[in-house]
C-alpha cells in the first residue's frame, strides 16, 4: 500500500527533530511532540511554517478523500488542536511580545541601566541608589528565569524595566534649580487666549512653530518659523525685539539658520524651539537634532538613537500636521526632546539635552502611546501632552514627572483653538505661557499652578 509521509522538522538548537505524518488506510496523521512548544520563538516560528506545509498537504488529502475517508473528522480535529495551540503564540509574535531577540534586547537594556545606576552610586551612593540596584539584581533574576520557563511575562518585564530605567534616570544628579525651585507643582488651568494673530507671513503656511526666546529672561524676544516649503521644511526665523513690535508685524529680522530649505542643515518638521539666542529643530529628513546658534552662526548636530521620522511616529490621529515626528521643548535650564521608537512600541520618549553641548542627559520612557497626543510641552521637569476635544477645543491630559516618574492620566484642562490642527506648543518658563501654532494662527495663553 501506499505511504504517504509528512514530516514535520523542528530545529531544536543543534540537532533536528523529525516528526512524521502518517496516511493509514484513508487518513492521515500529524502528531507534534509537545516539547517542542517550549522556548524559545524561532522554534515556534518553524513549527508554524512547518505545520502550515503540513496542512496544505493535508487539504490536498481532503480533497481526494473527501467522501469515503471516515476518520478525516479526526484528522481535523488533531489539525484545530494544533492550530488552536499555535495561535497563541502567534498572536503574541505578531504583536511583537514575544521573541528570542526582544528577550536578547531586554537583557542588554537592563545591563545599560545597571552600569548607570552603578555609575550614579559611584559617585553619590544613597538609599535610592542601593535600592535599585537590589531591585536591578532580582529584575536580572527574573530575565534569566524567563529565558526557561515564564515567557508570558515578557510584557510585565519590560514594564517594570521601564520603570527602573526612569528611576535609574531620576537618580542621576539633576542640575541645581532643576529639583528645588519648581516644586513638582501641577498646572491646574489654562487661561483664555491672550494672543491671536495670524502669521505674519502668509495664510497658507499652515505648519510650523512661534513663541518667545525660553531663556532670555530680561529681553522680550519673539520668534516666528513657518515651514514654507510642503509644510515640511523652513530655512529661516522671523525675530522681533519686542511684543509690539511682533503685534505689529514691523521692526522684524529675518535669521536665516540654513541657505536653502533643502540643504541639509535647515528645518523638518515643526517641533522647532528657541533657547538661548539657539534655533534647536529636526535636521533635514534625519533623526538628528540640529542647533543653530543666532549668536555665532554655529550649527551643530547630535544623533537621536532610534527615533522614527518622516511621519512614523507623527502626533495625533485627527485634523492633524504631517512631520510631527520630532518635538523640541525648553524649560529653564535644559532643552527637551519628545520623539518615540520602535523599541518603546511608538510610546513617548523624552530626553533631556544640555543646550550648549548638544548631548543627552537623560532618557525617560513613558506608557503614553505618541499618536494618541496631538501636542506636548515641559514645565519643570514636567511633560504635559493634550488631546483633540473638537475644532475649537484642545484638553492637556496627560503629565510625566520626571523627578518622581509618576504619570498623571487623569487631566482635564481644556483650552481654546481657532482651527482644528496643532502644529506646535510649547511653555515658556520666563511668562509662564503656552505658544501654540494653531494652522495659520498664532495663539499664546496664561497658565496656572
Ligand atoms: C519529544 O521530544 C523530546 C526532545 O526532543 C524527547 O526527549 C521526547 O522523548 C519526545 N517525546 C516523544 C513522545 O516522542
Ligand atoms: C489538544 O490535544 C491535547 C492532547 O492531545 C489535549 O490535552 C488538549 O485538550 C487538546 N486541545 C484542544 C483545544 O482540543
Ligand atoms: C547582587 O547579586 C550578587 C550575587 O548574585 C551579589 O554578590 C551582590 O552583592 C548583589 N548586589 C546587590 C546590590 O544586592
Ligand atoms: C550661543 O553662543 C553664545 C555666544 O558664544 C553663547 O554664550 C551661548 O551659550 C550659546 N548658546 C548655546 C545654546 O549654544
Ligand atoms: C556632554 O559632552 C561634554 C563635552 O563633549 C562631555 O564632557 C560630557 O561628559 C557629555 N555628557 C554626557 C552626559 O554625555
Amino acid at each position: 500500500m501506499f505511504v504517504y509521509l509528512l514530516l514535520l522538522t523542528v530545529i531544536v538548537t543543534v540537532k533536528a527533530e523529525r516528526v512524521p505524518g502518517q496516511q493509514k488506510t484513508d487518513s492521515c496523521l500529524c502528531k507534534v511532540n509537545s516539547s517542542m512548544w517550549t522556548f524559545p520563538a524561532v522554534q515556534f516560528m518553524e513549527v508554524t511554517r512547518q505545520v502550515q506545509v503540513c496542512e496544505e498537504i493535508l487539504d490536498e488529502f481532503e480533497e481526494k478523500i473527501r467522501t469515503t475517508n471516515v476518520e478525516l473528522p479526526m484528522m481535523e480535529a488533531t489539525l484545530k488542536n494544533i492550530t488552536a495551540r499555535l495561535k497563541a503564540f502567534d498572536y503574541l509574535y505578531k504583536s511583537g511580545l514575544y521573541s528570542a531577540l526582544h528577550l536578547r534586547q531586554l537583557n542588554q537594556e537592563l545591563e545599560e541601566i545597571h552600569q548607570s545606576v552603578i555609575e550614579t552610586h559611584m559617585q553619590n551612593p544613597n538609599k535610592e541608589t542601593q535600592d535599585l540596584l537590589s531591585e536591578l539584581n532580582k529584575t536580572k533574576h527574573d530575565v534569566q528565569k524567563m529565558y526557561k520557563d515564564d515567557f508570558f511575562n515578557l510584557e510585565t518585564m519590560k514594564k517594570r524595566l521601564r520603570d527602573l530605567n526612569n528611576r535609574a534616570q531620576t537618580s542621576k544628579t539633576i542640575p541645581t534649580d532643576f529639583r528645588s525651585s519648581c516644586h513638582q507643582r501641577i498646572m491646574t488651568r489654562i487661561s483664555s487666549p491672550v494672543v491671536t494673530k495670524l502669521n505674519s507671513i502668509s495664510k497658507s503656511y499652515i505648519s510650523g512653530a512661534w513663541g518667545r526666546d525660553a531663556l532670555l529672561r530680561d529681553k522680550e524676544r519673539y520668534w516666528e518659523h513657518c515651514l514654507v516649503s510642503g509644510h515640511k521644511h523652513g530655512h529661516t526665523i522671523r525675530m522681533y525685539n519686542s511684543y509690539e513690535d511682533f503685534m505689529a508685524n514691523k521692526n522684524y529680522k529675518d535669521e536665516p539658520i540654513a541657505p536653502s530649505y533643502s540643504d541639509k542643515n535647515a528645518v523638518q518638521g515643526s517641533g522647532t524651539i528657541l533657547y538661548d539666542n539657539t534655533v534647536f529643530y529636526q535636521c533635514y529628513s534625519t533623526a538628528e537634532i540640529c542647533s543653530f546658534n543666532i549668536t555665532t552662526k554655529a550649527t551643530k548636530r547630535m544623533k537621536l538613537d532610534g527615533a522614527g521620522i518622516d511621519n512614523k511616529f507623527p502626533f495625533c490621529y485627527y485634523s492633524c500636521r504631517d512631520w510631527t515626528d520630532i518635538d523640541l521643548e525648553a524649560d529653564r535650564d535644559a532643552v527637551w526632546v519628545i520623539y518615540t521608537t520602535v523599541e518603546n512600541h511608538g510610546n513617548i520618549v523624552l530626553s533631556r539635552l544640555d543646550p550648549v553641548e548638544l548631548n543627552i542627559t537623560h532618557t525617560f520612557k513613558t506608557h503614553l502611546f505618541k499618536r494618541s497626543v496631538s501636542s506636548t510641552f515641559m514645565v519643570c521637569g514636567v511633560l504635559y501632552a493634550t488631546r483633540y476635544v473638537n475644532t475649537y477645543q484642545e484638553e492637556v491630559f496627560y503629565a510625566f514627572d520626571t523627578t518622581t516618574g509618576q504619570e498623571i492620566n487623569s487631566l482635564s484642562l481644556p483650552f481654546e483653538k481657532v482651527s482644528a490642527g496643532i502644529a506646535n506648543l510649547n511653555y515658556n518658563p520666563a511668562d509662564d505661557r503656552l505658544y501654540l501654532y494653531n494652522d495659520a494662527y498664532l495663539l499664546a495663553y496664561d497658565t496656572f499652578f
